[in-house]
């Protein structure tokens, strides 16, 4: 039985839930409410974008009903949280969302850095050419900034929830929880999960010592980490390669990169391909 569209989350911040059937972006929504005195644990919810945007400018598209996409507001406080810190709440949301998922369906996925949630492909199911990995959702972290200091923070995840089956197109890339499952997925116990998860994550995060503790499962459930990987820089195919082993992340959750000459990278932003898969 699926469970009701909810308000708010008991004992978390999450308290004011929006369901909407069609919106242009439910982070850009956020960030309107945001700059015009929205609270803390706004959430919004759709069920179709029309004006989805992913990481680096990219669209972010879904057919109606077919993904969970889900905004948050938060007001983290200037001495808990610095600008240079903020992307790790979108690594709290990625540990949210993989142990929700692991709880309902029994999938696990992996953090595949920076934001994306991927599935190990099989080495028989490989196509050619592959990346390794099927993408199952991504993360897209806004920070209003003021005075040096995080006014508020708008995340949203786009998760992949009820395909029903995996397009042509996106065969090698891509995949849903209801292909992985075979079976349907109830979308709002998932963003029920996540909340209630999200609240742990996010508040152990704004802990003295809660970036390490986050990081430390990161690097756990990471996908990127070991692999030879070659990191696209820019936005444009000729923009800057970086290649070489994806060794560790650093205290802002930043890829520490060891290139082909022994040369140590530490790579804030970037698009990052998983080299040598018949290495895996
Ligand atoms: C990415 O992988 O590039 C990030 C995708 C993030 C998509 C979500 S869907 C909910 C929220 N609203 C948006 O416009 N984008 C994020």
């Amino acid at each position: 039985m699926e469970i009701a569209k909810f308000d708010s989350v008991d004992e978390t911040r999450f308290n004011n839930v929006t369901w909407v059937a069609e919106i242009p972006s439910t982070n850009t929504a956020l960030l309107e409410r945001a700059r015009n005195g929205g609270q803390e644990g706004e959430v919004i919810v759709a069920d179709l974008q029309t004006q989805g945007r992913g990481r680096r400018g990219r669209e972010w598209t879904a057919p109606a009903g077919t993904s969970l996409m889900m905004s948050m507001l938060l007001r983290p406080s200037s001495d808990a949280l610095s600008p240079n810190n903020a992307s790790l709440t979108t690594s709290a949301l990625a540990l949210s969302a993989r142990t929700a998922i692991l709880e309902l369906t029994n999938i696990h996925l992996e953090i595949k850095w920076p934001n994306d949630l991927v599935i190990d492909t099989p080495i028989d199911q490989l196509l050619d050419p592959d990346p390794g990995y099927r993408k199952v959702a991504g993360i897209l972290t806004e920070t209003l900034i003021s005075d040096a200091a995080i006014e508020a923070v708008v995340i949203g995840i786009g998760l992949n929830t009820g395909w029903g089956e995996v397009p042509p197109e996106l065969q090698s890339v891509a995949t849903s929880l209801d292909v992985l499952a075979k079976s349907a997925i109830d979308r709002n116990a998932v963003a029920f999960k996540i909340l209630q998860n999200f609240e742990t994550e996010y508040t152990a995060l704004l802990t003295p010592h809660g970036s390490q503790q986050l990081l430390h499962k990161v690097r756990k459930h990471s996908n990127t980490l070991g692999k030879q990987v070659q990191v696209h820089m820019g936005a444009t195919p000729k923009s800057q390669i970086i290649r070489g082993r994806a060794v560790d992340l650093d205290e802002c959750g930043r890829l520490i990169v060891e290139t082909d000459n022994n040369d140590s990278r530490v790579i804030s932003t970037g698009d990052v391909e998983h080299l040598r898969l018949d290495a895996r």
